[in-house]
């Protein structure tokens, strides 16, 4: 007899065929997919791909799985759905911890097409996702939404946790002003190199340990600070202004950094940030936020920040809301373990968050 679960599997996967959109046409029809499922509104003036460039650029095709019904002919393949699948390490920047790195499969960018909803095609390919992220070694799949009892069905779980605190522009206003800028040239990939190095270390500074984040590249982190309707900010403390006049801002020298938006998500919310002190980069966020007329502005925040900077977090906060940091599928009771531990006491950050 052939076992039950095996005959499932084979017809489920039998009736549709899964691809990569190498071709531009092909890209085009998945992101017209994409952009009446994700971005109803039309309110951008850009491509859905700008907005998630690692994953749905020409060089991201690897990353994007397309469904088609298999008797389509291959150059009239229609899309009925489409996800993102992206392998990333998450890692401990403490050596000491005896576990130090997971590998995690980012999903994003999950829609079926109108006409094809309700007939089963997400379920096949979250399948397909499933089956693929085991065979490279994936730990657990990663994905952000709001369809709560969607991902319940599917067999994911809400995992870590993110402060979500809003911060009062007048309270923000009553602290030193540090000098902030925007350093030129983020947005056509052109920043130096030593500058992004200073702000993936400084992110990684003030949680307890361990902490994990996941792992990026300097080519990676210049695509992202790509992304339209990205504010990046830079600065640092007032007593080095001296050396500022002198010498002009120095990539190194930067104290703090945040960066606001992303595409269509996260407008008005620092999503990313790192800094050597708390209330510098809370001076810095209250002068842009000042500048942009608002009375709040919302900063997403680690929960095992430590507790000095928390103190001034609270101090400067109107309300703080903690949440599930996103939807985790474990893909192995070994594994569940680790990935709570590394989710616990680690964070994604907005940008890395797909
Ligand atoms: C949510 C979405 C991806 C589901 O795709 P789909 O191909 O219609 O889903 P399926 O037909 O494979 O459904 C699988 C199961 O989930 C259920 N389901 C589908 N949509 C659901 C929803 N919104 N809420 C709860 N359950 C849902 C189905 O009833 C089905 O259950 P069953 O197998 O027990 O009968 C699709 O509706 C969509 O593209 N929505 C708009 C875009 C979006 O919100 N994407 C998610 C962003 S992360």
């Amino acid at each position: 007899m052939f076992p039950q679960g095996k005959t499932f599997l084979t017809s489920i996967i039998a009736d549709c065929e899964f691809f990569e959109p190498i071709a531009a046409v092909q890209r085009d029809a998945r992101d017209r997919l994409l952009a009446e499922r994700l971005r109803p509104d039309r309110s951008r003036d850009y491509s859905i791909a700008s907005e998630y460039p690692l994953v749905l650029g020409s060089e991201g095709t690897r990353h994007s799985i397309c469904v088609a019904p298999r008797d389509d002919a291959l150059e009239a393949r229609a899309i009925v759905a489409h996800a993102n699948l992206w392998l990333r390490t998450m890692i401990s920047n403490s050596h000491s911890d005896g576990m130090g790195q997971i590998k995690l499969a980012l999903v994003g960018n999950v829609a079926t097409g109108t006409q094809a909803q309700g007939k089963g095609w997400m379920r096949k390919l979250l399948t397909e996702i499933e089956r693929r992220a085991r065979s490279q070694g994936a730990d657990a799949i990663v994905l952000w939404s709001d369809l709560t009892d969607f991902y319940q069905k599917m067999g994911f779980v809400p995992a870590g946790n993110e402060l979500r605190i809003m911060l009062s522009v007048p309270k923000l206003s009553q602290l030193d002003r540090p000098t902030v800028w925007t350093p030129e040239g983020y947005q056509t990939g052109k920043l130096p190199h030593d500058l992004m190095h200073r702000m993936l270390e400084l992110r990684a500074l003030g949680f307890k340990q361990p902490f994990f984040q996941l792992e990026r590249s300097i080519h990676e982190f210049s695509e992202l600070l790509k992304i339209p309707d990205l504010a990046l900010f830079v600065g640092h403390s007032p007593a080095k202004k001296g050396i500022d006049a002198a010498m002009g801002h120095h990539d190194r020298s930067i104290d703090f950094y945040f960066i606001i938006g992303k595409g269509a998500d996260m407008q008005g919310v620092i999503h990313e940030w790192g800094t050597t002190d708390m209330n510098l980069l809370l001076g810095g966020a209250g002068a842009i936020a000042q500048c942009g007329g608002l009375e709040e502005i919302m900063i997403l925040v680690p929960p095992t920040i430590e507790e000095a900077r928390s103190t001034f977090l609270h101090q400067a906060s109107t309300s703080i809301e903690g949440h599930a940091m996103a939807w985790v599928k474990p893909l192995s009771p070994e594994s569940k373990h680790l990935v709570d531990r590394a989710l616990l006491n680690g964070f994604i950050w907005g940008l890395d968050s797909i």
